[in-house]
């Protein structure tokens, strides 16, 4: 509608500008996503070796670094762990951080991120298997957010590396960026982590329609 030359949007143009973001966002990324599947599921090397990558690389982290690196329990009857005797009724604090760095079970270079290692053998989060890494704790008291929890951290870090090119600011080398510990609930990171972050090259090539 026309009033003294001006565009007057009315509740008309609100509704069509609505409706058409509607349909242009979910209608156009949808299909692409059905399409995506469509061939990860057609050729199922291609889908293996996607969904070991997202998970290899999720589970280093976990190992390194668990959120819950101290879990509290309760032994309900005698036991022996090695060459301790634990009494019923003792409180026990499983060191889940111990067991991520324990070189008798990840070998010498137990310290390094390196997700290869789980290019071996099967990451099992729950620790249902063996009870070698048990980043979200076991049994019944295991976190039952665990679906929730990793499908963030996955989607998250993959959308970051994905849209943008990370540098650390002033010049600073990888190797010098502090990866201290604080002592807390979830053992977050000492120093707040400082990243400089630009447009992707291939967001960037996207853009140019290269
Ligand atoms: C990366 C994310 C997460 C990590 C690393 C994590 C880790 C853990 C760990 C180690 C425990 C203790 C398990 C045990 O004692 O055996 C726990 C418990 C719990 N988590 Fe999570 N969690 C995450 C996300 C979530 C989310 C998203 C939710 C809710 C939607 C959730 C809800 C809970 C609850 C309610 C418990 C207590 C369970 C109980 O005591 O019976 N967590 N989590």
């Amino acid at each position: 509608m026309h009033r003294n030359d001006t565009v007057v949007y009315d509740r008309t143009h609100i509704k069509a500008i609505a409706l058409d973001m509607i349909a242009a966002a979910f209608e156009t990324s949808a299909t692409v996503i059905v399409w995506a599947l469509s061939e990860l599921l057609r050729n199922p090397r291609v889908m293996k070796a996607l969904k070991h990558e997202l998970r290899r690389h999720a589970a280093e982290t976990f190992r390194l670094h668990p959120a819950g690196s101290l879990l509290p329990r309760e032994a309900i009857e005698d036991a022996r762990v090695g060459e301790w005797w634990i009494e019923k009724g003792t409180r026990v604090i499983v060191n889940v951080w111990a067991m991520g760095r324990d070189r008798s079970v990840w070998s010498e270079n137990a310290e390094e991120f390196w997700p290869e290692r789980f290019e071996e053998r099967e990451v099992d989060f729950r620790g249902r298997e063996s009870l070698m890494f048990v980043p979200f704790g076991s049994g019944r008291r295991g976190c039952p957010g665990i679906h929730l929890g990793l499908s963030t951290v996955k989607l998250v870090v993959a959308q970051m590396v994905h849209c943008f090119e990370w540098e650390l600011p002033g010049g600073m080398g990888p190797e010098e960026l502090d990866m201290g510990e604080k002592f807390g609930l979830s053992m977050p990171k000492a120093e707040h982590l400082l990243a400089v972050p630009s447009m992707s090259k291939w967001v960037d090539l996207a853009h140019q329609g290269l």
